[in-house]
């Protein structure tokens, strides 16, 4: 195994520390630097066991600071970049835009321009982008997103993302830079932020607090366990070809509500409640602004020219997540204190 040195960026954060823990384990002869600012959404706590590991630094550092970045690049010779860091959750960036158009806009450009810079010969080097379905738009009842889908973002969220993934494209067809992008479906696991549907729930049926699902619960989303995408992300960066981009999904599409009813289910039976109980919880609030209706992906290209298909089946997967959180109380504790509780009042006004 050759030796490299890659940087991760958004390694303290949900996907990002699943990548960070696969490659520190996986490739000792690689080293791997973990870039991120430690917003609300990074916690070192979620990569204490990689923590003095030999292969493994972190760098606390804001990627819209240009000068940073610059630096960052001149004191290190990265080969590659694997690119998670972002603002990423999509009620934030209907409220708070600007802060998604830095990040992940202007974050992404500065990582960009430093490799450009940093990088004398390209050919040897990667820039790998990790984007999301969500630059397609929305589905009706029926279809897949397809690599060939044109993007369509719907949100704030969703359109900063798909800028970025232009810039990385425009930077590969102009200046030659070596890029692979992959978009994915909804991740789910452990050290999953409880602003996002799942986690949420997890902590809100544990505290007998309401369970607020938007609209109708009628939207649909392709959920993949979070260690199934680390594991495409390893396969796609040592296989993948350059100048390409591949979907990644779960092939398991959910609707809000009949997801939020099985993981009452699972909850009420590990926390030894009647059936039913948790259930009880749901309560049906204002639908998101902009609400893409159904998410749905073709995965036949990376499974075709990468090998690469989810391993755990949603059920199996499921039971897992919940085990982590009540097994790491203390993490979700951490999480739902302070900033969170403000948060949480804004959103849901409760
Ligand atoms: P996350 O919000 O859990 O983590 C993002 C990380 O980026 C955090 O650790 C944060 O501190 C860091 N960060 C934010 N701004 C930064 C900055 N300016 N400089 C350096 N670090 C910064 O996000 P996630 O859910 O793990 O998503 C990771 C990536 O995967 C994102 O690019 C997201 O768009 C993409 N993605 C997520 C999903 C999903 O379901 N969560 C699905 C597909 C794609
Ligand atoms: O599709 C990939 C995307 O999945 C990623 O790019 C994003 O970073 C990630 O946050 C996720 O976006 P979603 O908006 O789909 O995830 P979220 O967990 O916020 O919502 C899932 C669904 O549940 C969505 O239809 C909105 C709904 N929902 C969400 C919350 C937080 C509710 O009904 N109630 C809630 O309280």
């Amino acid at each position: 195994m050759s030796k490299k040195n890659i940087l991760i960026t958004g390694g303290a954060g949900f996907i990002g520390s699943h990548v960070v823990r696969l490659f520190v384990n996986k490739y000792p002869a690689y080293h791997i630097t973990n870039l991120d600012k430690l917003t609300y959404a990074g916690n070192l706590e979620n990569l204490k066991d990689v923590e003095g590991r030999p292969n493994y630094t972190f760098i606390k550092g804001d990627m819209v600071d240009q000068a940073f970045v610059d630096k960052l690049f001149r004191e290190n010779s990265f080969d590659d970049v694997i690119h998670l860091a972002a603002e990423s959750h999509v009620d934030r960036s209907i409220k708070y835009p600007m802060d998604f158009i830095f990040t992940n806009v202007i974050g992404t450009v500065n990582l960009l321009n430093a490799c450009r810079l940093h990088w004398q010969d390209a050919g040897e080097h990667l820039f790998y982008h990790i984007s999301t379905d969500e630059v397609f738009g929305s589905l009706g009842d029926e279809g897949f997103f397809t690599e060939m889908t044109p993007y369509d973002p719907q949100s704030p969220y969703s359109a900063s993302k798909a800028s970025s993934d232009h810039f990385v494209r425009a930077y590969h067809n102009t200046y030659g830079l070596p890029v692979i992008l992959t978009n994915c479906s909804n991740n789910y696991g452990p050290n999953h932020f409880p602003e996002k549907l799942i986690p949420l729930c997890i902590h809100n049926i544990k505290h007998n607090n309401p369970l607020p699902v938007y609209g109708k619960g009628e939207n649909i989303r392709d959920w993949l366990y979070v260690e199934d995408h680390a594991r495409a992300i390893d396969m796609v960066f040592h296989q993948g070809e350059v100048g390409e981009s591949y979907n990644i999904g779960g092939s398991n599409e959910w609707k809000n509500i009949d997801l939020v009813y099985l993981l009452c289910d699972i909850m009420d039976r590990k926390l030894g409640r009647e059936k039913g109980d948790s259930a009880r919880l749901i309560t049906f609030v204002k639908d998101r602004a902009g609400h893409d209706l159904r998410y749905a992906i073709d995965a036949t290209k990376i499974k075709s020219e990468i090998g690469w298909e989810p391993s755990l089946q949603f059920e199996e997967g499921l039971e897992k997540t919940v085990d982590w959180y009540l097994n790491n109380n203390e993490w979700l504790e951490n999480v739902t204190s302070g900033a969170y509780q403000k948060y949480y009042q804004d959103q849901y006004g409760a």
